[in-house]
């Protein structure tokens, strides 16, 4: 291995560095192609908050991407240390990475869908560029990110300054000692990797967008500075209460927090932790889906200030009523995934946002589960203009490892920043700390420690979890009145009356009357720690397929006596709580016609048999049925249908609606309990 060895190196000393690097490599029994881990601290663990009023500059537009998807960059790996911008001092100097030379990609948004050979890229990849800072501003400088999939570290300046596990969610970091005033070199490596032990795992309905999906930016702050404030409605209607978290101000320094519009301010002093707890008259208009009424709250100290359009009022439950403002509602609402309509990827701006909630509202909705992660921050503010309520949810998706404590460190993580960061959105109601989990006690554990966290964090809100129910059990019983139904139809051939004759004398006194109602009780635990029992159901889409499977019946039969049952089906909860459908659907390709799955009608008759069963069931409080528009998920690969779509959408991917979209209209506009 020939080196161009300065000329001050003895030969010596080459020698020596030469066995010193072999050496190192054989003492550290690591292969010299090992990834060594990344060593870096953990974001600020308080979410900076209130950053659209603060002094900042936006990160945002073109940066320079390189793909990794072997980790060659880390730095301390083989041919690594991509975590500077290095071009060759001269021909002799060999470097295996340029970001000179690398592609450029647009920030925010995922880079699947920016370059096609990255569409299924799930590994590591490194962003680039550079800013100056200006030097006119003493204070603190934060690099702030909306979010980031899955595992980040960022480098400034070829120095590591924080790393995070866990996407979706802000963080950032006061990088103020390693700033050079101009030509900040800002790098930022990416692993979009999932697997068993991080949330969600590598197993989604959904498409794990990776890269830098939301704004970034450098937030400038006085020295001592409002870190957050937590500004809430009491549940009298006319006080409002919280607090205001600031750093390096500590015990007796005056806030102010005012209404201009209605004239109200209070001034209260922090305390040893730099806490300011406040709590005031403020006779507000209430904030509601037909009035989304904001007030411009103003909060400073010092030298700091910040500002943001909020809305008041309150939301509870009694009993098995939804309480806004005191008064019963119901969510009447749809499902989403933070995918815009008409572009393909992740839907990162104001402007996505409003298009798809905005299409949400032409079905005449109160109400928005943005399932099954964090949304960027313009979602809640948008819902809050739009007047639309909104359930937020952290990916506890499925098969999570509950008994890892680092997949436990994450999912706080994750639930801790949504939670700071949209604690002032009115439109925010409900927390979800999990999606279609099954029961086990360490599941139990680990969900009851979030909810333990949510609600010390913030108690002014709904929690809930969709549940999936005892599907098994639940089979069981709904083929017995299949069965009974069956034997009094014409849908059914002979030889399947008989099956079904054999499955009603296996019931033995059991066995139900034709025409009878089927109860169904949902009955997990968790229901005990929610505060609104939510249970996602598919009567009418996938339970035909397993009962057809199971007792040699024709699906096509199964799913004809299926919508002739749904509406003698009650559904409710072992529980004094409100019940709440988070998901129901089918699928449908736009477009086509005509008899059985795939078709607009099909999904059209489900979506009809679902009214008819949920407006029978007076627990049932709300619904968000499964989902407003078509969406990619690796999950969904039937070729000329899905072509890695879920097509439960009532709009297709580029906004084409379904006939289901005009069905859920008109049962929205219509009386809810008599459909
Ligand atoms: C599940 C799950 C969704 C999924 C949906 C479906 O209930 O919560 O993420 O997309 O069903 O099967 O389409």
């Amino acid at each position: 291995m020939s080196m161009n060895v300065s000329k001050s190196m003895t030969l010596a000393a080459v020698l020596m560095f030469v066995c010193n690097a072999v050496l190192s490599a054989e003492d550290s029994e690591q292969s010299p192609f090992a990834v060594p881990p990344v060593d870096a601290p953990r974001p600020t663990e308080h979410v900076m908050g209130w950053v659209d009023s603060r002094d900042v500059v936006s990160l945002n537009g073109s940066w320079k991407f390189l793909v990794d998807p072997m980790q060659v960059g880390t730095p301390g790996s083989l041919f690594g240390g991509w975590a500077t911008t290095r071009t060759p001092e001269d021909e002799y100097q060999l470097l295996e990475y340029s970001y000179a030379n690398a592609a450029d990609i647009r920030v925010p948004g995922d880079f699947n869908t920016q370059f096609d050979e990255l569409l299924y890229y799930r590994d590591t990849v490194w962003y680039q560029r550079r800013f100056d800072i200006d030097q006119s501003k003493a204070g603190r400088y934060h690099l702030w990110f909306g979010g980031a999939n899955y595992e980040t570290t960022i480098y400034l300046n070829g120095q590591a300054v924080a790393h995070q596990s866990g996407g979706y969610v802000p963080f950032s970091v006061d990088v103020t000692d390693h700033l050079l005033f101009e030509g900040n070199d800002l790098i930022v490596q990416i692993n979009n990797r999932l697997d068993a032990d991080t949330v969600p795992t590598e197993r989604t309905d959904w498409w794990p967008y990776g890269g830098l999906t939301r704004d970034v930016m450098l937030i400038h702050t006085p020295e001592a500075y409002i870190v957050n404030a937590s500004v809430q409605l009491d549940d009298d209607l006319s006080t409002i209460s919280g607090h205001v978290k600031t750093h390096g101000m500590g015990a007796g320094h005056e806030v102010e927090i005012s209404l201009q519009e209605i004239n109200v301010r209070a001034t209260v002093k922090t305390d040893d932790a730099g806490v300011a707890r406040f709590k005031f008259d403020a006779p507000v208009n209430l904030w509601s889906p037909s009035n989304p009424k904001l007030y411009e709250v103003r909060i400073t100290s010092d030298a700091d200030q910040i500002s943001d359009r909020l809305g008041f009022r309150t939301i509870a439950v009694n009993g098995k009523q939804i309480l806004l403002n005191g008064e019963p509602i119901r969510f009447k609402g749809i499902s989403t995934h933070e995918e815009p309509i008409g572009r393909d990827g992740v839907a990162y701006s104001r402007a996505d946002v409003d298009a798809l909630f905005g299409e949400a509202k032409e079905l005449g909705v109160n109400f928005i589960r943005a399932a099954h992660y964090p949304y960027s921050r313009h979602a809640a503010k948008a819902a809050d203009e739009m007047g639309l309520l909104l359930w937020e949810e952290v990916p506890i998706y499925w098969n999570i490892n509950w008994e890892n404590p680092e997949t436990l460190r994450i999912a706080r993580d994750q639930i801790a920043r949504l939670v700071q960061r949209d604690w002032n959105r009115a439109s925010v109601v409900v927390w979800s700390v999990a999606n279609e989990t099954t029961y086990s006690e360490p599941r139990m554990a680990f969900l009851n420690r979030l909810i333990q966290d949510v609600r010390k964090l913030d108690d002014t809100r709904l929690v809930s979890a969709a549940l999936l129910g005892d599907t098994r059990r639940e089979l069981q019983h709904v083929v017995t009145y299949l069965a009974a139904n069956g034997l009094g139809s014409d849908i059914p051939s002979e030889n399947e009356k008989l099956i079904f004759q054999q499955i009603i004398k296996a019931a033995g006194e059991n066995a139900p009357k034709q025409n009878s109602y089927f109860n169904l009780l949902i009955t997990d635990p968790l229901g005990e720690l929610v505060d609104l029992v939510s249970y996602n159901e598919y009567f009418g889409w996938y339970y035909s397929r397993f009962i057809a499977d199971q007792t040699g019946v024709s699906e096509h039969t199964i799913r004809l006596l299926m919508l002739d049952l749904m509406p003698r089906v009650i559904l409710a909860s072992a529980f004094d709580k409100p019940m709440f459908i988070s998901e129901f659907g089918a699928g449908a390709k736009a477009g086509k016609r005509g008899d059985g799955v795939w078709t607009e009608d099909y999904q059209a008759d489900v979506y009809r048999a679902q009214f008819k069963m949920i407006s029978n069931s007076p627990q049932v409080q709300g619904m968000t049925p499964w989902i407003l528009k078509d969406f990619r998920a690796m999950l969904r690969s039937l070729g000329g249908v899905q072509d890695f779509r879920n097509r439960k959408g009532l709009i297709d991917e580029n906004g084409r609606r379904k006939q289901a979209f005009y069905v859920l209209r008109d049962f929205y506009a219509g009386d809810w309990g008599h459909y």
